[in-house]
């Protein structure tokens, strides 16, 4: 979509990331470190320094603790964490239970690593979670079920009775929870973020998977970070040694110098509440029906009042007639279910959002 976007010259809005600049000293602080002379391998884990300040984020806003040398990673985003874990542990024939709709970079690893891929449906328009049907897949060969919270492309985040089923289901199992929460830092209205290293029953099996592209609005310097207890974590470092040993060194450090200075995370989720607001306000007024967006700088909409077209037509459709680019949710799910519904991106400065809803108010 980002591609068809460029050709058609269309506002877009599709592809996760900010079209905004990034704090000014981390940018600056990122040359420095190379002028320094920090341009050579980092260490395996990432440098102690940036593994520091992702053990001290975790104690800041989540009260948890993770040590910095034996169950913290750092990782060239969150994707190649995602990719490592599940080539780590899955083996031919094990099954993967993950929730569509779904971000799009699960299956594929693990249908690689010659495991099956167990998909439960997440129920519109609330995509609420039937945890009466993860119970019924899960079975001796349930290696790994994998969480996004919150949720890409929904925007649903997880409450307490969700954790509490999950809890429920992995007791007395070896199933690993690989928990993707990229958007962790990114909760709107005053809810927070249940993370699942919160949970000692959930802790001591997880891997918990975070980006610093989604926390600190620089997606293409392609830094994440994975957290787990480290006997996990033991395992995840064999297979990360062949996939990629280590990555970016000069980025580790200015990313650890930027967040030895932030004490509270919450600015994030203030703005972009207020991009979600500005963006949902204005479409109000449009025959577009909003779908709930609780986290995630994705806001959705059912187009149809307006068309009984595939979502993904109506995608070309919007990118041409209405110089719009938005993404489907069929991408999302394996059998391209198709609800109407198409996921608009946020994280855009506001003459871009400007441009977009002016366009976007002419749909009928
Ligand atoms: C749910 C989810 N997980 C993982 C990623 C990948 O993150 P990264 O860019 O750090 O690899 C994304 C990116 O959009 C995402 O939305």
């Amino acid at each position: 979509m980002s591609l068809l976007a460029q050709q058609e010259n269309a506002v877009n809005l599709s592809q996760g990331f900010p079209d905004y600049q990034a704090d000014e000293n981390l940018i600056q602080d990122l040359g420095e470190f190379s002028k320094k002379g920090h341009n050579q391998y980092a260490p395996l884990s990432g440098i102690k320094e940036l593994r520091e300040a992702i053990s001290r984020k975790f104690n800041l806003q989540y009260q948890v603790d993770y040590h910095p040398d034996s169950e913290i990673n750092v990782t060239a985003g969150a994707t190649q964490g995602i990719f490592t874990i599940i080539s780590a542990f899955t083996e031919k024939d094990d099954e993967v239970i993950i929730f569509e709709p779904a971000y799009d970079c699960y299956e594929p690893a693990i249908i690689l690593s010659g495991g099956i891929v167990k998909n439960v449906k997440m129920l519109y328009p609330d995509y609420d979670i039937n945890w009466d049907e993860v119970k019924n897949l899960v079975s001796e060969k349930t290696k790994i079920i994998i969480i996004n919270n919150p949720n890409n492309p929904s925007g649903k985040i997880l409450k307490q009775k969700d954790i509490d089923e999950l809890i429920a289901i992995v007791k007395n199992t070896n199933i690993i929870i690989l928990s993707d929460e990229v958007y962790e830092s990114i909760t709107f209205d005053e809810k927070p973020h249940l993370t699942l290293a919160q949970y000692p029953e959930l802790r001591e099996r997880t891997f918990i998977v975070g980006s610093f592209g989604k926390l600190l609005h620089i997606t293409g310097w392609k830094i994440g970070y994975v957290c787990a207890p480290s006997d996990l974590m033991t395992e995840f470092r064999k297979a990360h040694q062949f996939n990629v040993f280590c990555v970016n060194t000069p980025a580790q450090f200015a990313i650890s110098k930027y967040l030895q200075k932030v004490d509270d995370f919450k600015p994030i989720s203030t703005f972009f509440q207020s991009k979600r607001d500005y963006l949902k306000n204005a479409l109000k007024e449009t025959p577009l029906q909003l779908l709930n967006c609780e986290g995630t700088y994705f806001l959705s909409a059912n187009f149809g009042a307006i068309s009984d077209m595939q979502d993904k037509d109506f995608c070309y459709r919007l990118t041409k007639e209405y110089k719009v680019a938005a993404i489907p949710f069929s991408a999302f799910y394996k059998d391209k279910t198709d609800e109407k519904v198409i996921r608009f991106c946020f994280a855009k400065k506001q003459e871009t959002l400007d441009a977009a809803i002016e366009k976007l108010l002419k749909l009928k």
